[in-house]
């Protein structure tokens, strides 16, 4: 479908398909986001279905309004100083995920911080208005492509994988925002971007950690961003489990089981399943078993990112 002028008209339909789950593509001072109701989990997985990603990673959510990012994460001092230099604009915060938000486990990939930013386009922030709801949004590309700088290049490379395109023009950076965390009085930079180190520095007063710091400083952003893996001893496939085990289970054909089960999709459900899955694996990693056995999962679709986040929490000890 061809890309919609944004228009208050156009950007409150956009906003209802958000509030129902689907997926809309909207322009940024960066690059173009594939954008989804970042509380609402299986609206989230359609964004890495849609993307074709073999695995999840933490997703930038992006909000309208101070406010709703104080609602989603804590701010030190210094994390308000950053947003009050700039914000709206091209600096994404990684901040401790405040508990009891309403935000899915899969935007942050099950780990207790979020990426945060309130764009510098009025088109995005008016959308984000319009859904009412934080948008989780990482560029509206296929895995492994570029990123889009205007609604033409998404619409060649996510066609009929998308609800809708907002079309607001060519964006004006052109690159990916910033990435700092700021925990303390300390800031380390995660990702460059469109905004220059030296101008967060500035800010902050403080010389940036980067990843070649060595010391003390984190290795690498991979490993900064690292997953959420569970304690409990993981094993997979497994279509006979042993009774005292906790079972992660897929499917209508579970076998009986007296420990605790929790069924990632009854029907058989990928995008379900994704949804569900760091919750479910936080559960049960929390249900005392000593063990946790997961059912066979298809590879297909979200099957692949699915299968690879439980193969590394398998290997994870
Ligand atoms: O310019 C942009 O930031 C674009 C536009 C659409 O806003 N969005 C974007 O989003 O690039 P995304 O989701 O692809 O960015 C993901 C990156 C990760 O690679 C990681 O560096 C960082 O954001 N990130 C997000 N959440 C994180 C977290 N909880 N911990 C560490 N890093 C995180
Ligand atoms: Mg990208």
């Amino acid at each position: 479908m061809p890309p919609v002028p944004a228009d208050s008209a156009s950007i409150e339909r956009a906003g209802a398909i958000i509030r129902s789950g689907g997926l809309v593509a909207f322009p940024t001072e960066t690059v173009y986001g594939l954008g989804a109701d970042a509380t609402n989990g299986a609206a989230v997985a359609r964004i890495f279905e849609a993307k074709g990603r073999p695995r999840f990673n933490p997703l930038i959510v992006h909000v309208a309004t101070l406010d709703q990012a104080r609602c989603l994460a804590t701010f030190s001092a210094l994390a308000e100083r950053l947003a009050a230099a700039f914000w709206p604009g091209p600096l994404t915060l990684v901040l401790p995920r405040r508990g009891g938000s309403e935000l899915s486990e899969l935007v942050t990939a099950g780990l207790d911080s979020v990426g945060l930013r309130m764009p510098g386009h009025d088109v995005a922030r008016a959308l984000i208005a319009a859904a009412g709801k934080p948008l989780a949004a990482p560029s509206a590309n296929r895995s492994g492509h570029v990123s889009p700088t205007t609604a033409a290049h998404v619409a060649d490379d996510l066609a009929g994988r998308v609800d809708m395109i907002l079309d607001g023009g060519a964006c004006r950076h052109g690159v990916e925002s910033t990435v700092v965390t700021a925990d303390g009085e300390s800031v380390a930079l995660l990702r460059p971007g469109a905004i220059a180190a030296a101008d967060i520095e500035r800010v902050c007063g403080v010389a940036l950690r980067r990843a070649l710091d060595g010391g003390d400083a984190p290795v690498s952003p991979g490993q900064l961003a690292s997953h959420y893996a569970p304690h409990t001893r993981l094993i997979m496939n497994v279509t006979s489990p042993q009774q005292e085990s906790a079972l992660l289970a897929f499917g209508a054909r579970v076998p009986d089981h007296t420990g605790p089960v929790i069924n990632l999709s009854a029907s058989g459900d990928l995008i379900e399943a994704a949804a569900r899955l760091f919750s479910a694996l936080r559960e049960l990693d929390s249900a005392g078993a000593g063990l946790i056995e997961v059912m066979p999962i298809p590879d297909d679709g979200l099957g692949e990112a699915i299968n690879d986040r439980l193969r590394r929490a398998a290997a994870d000890r």
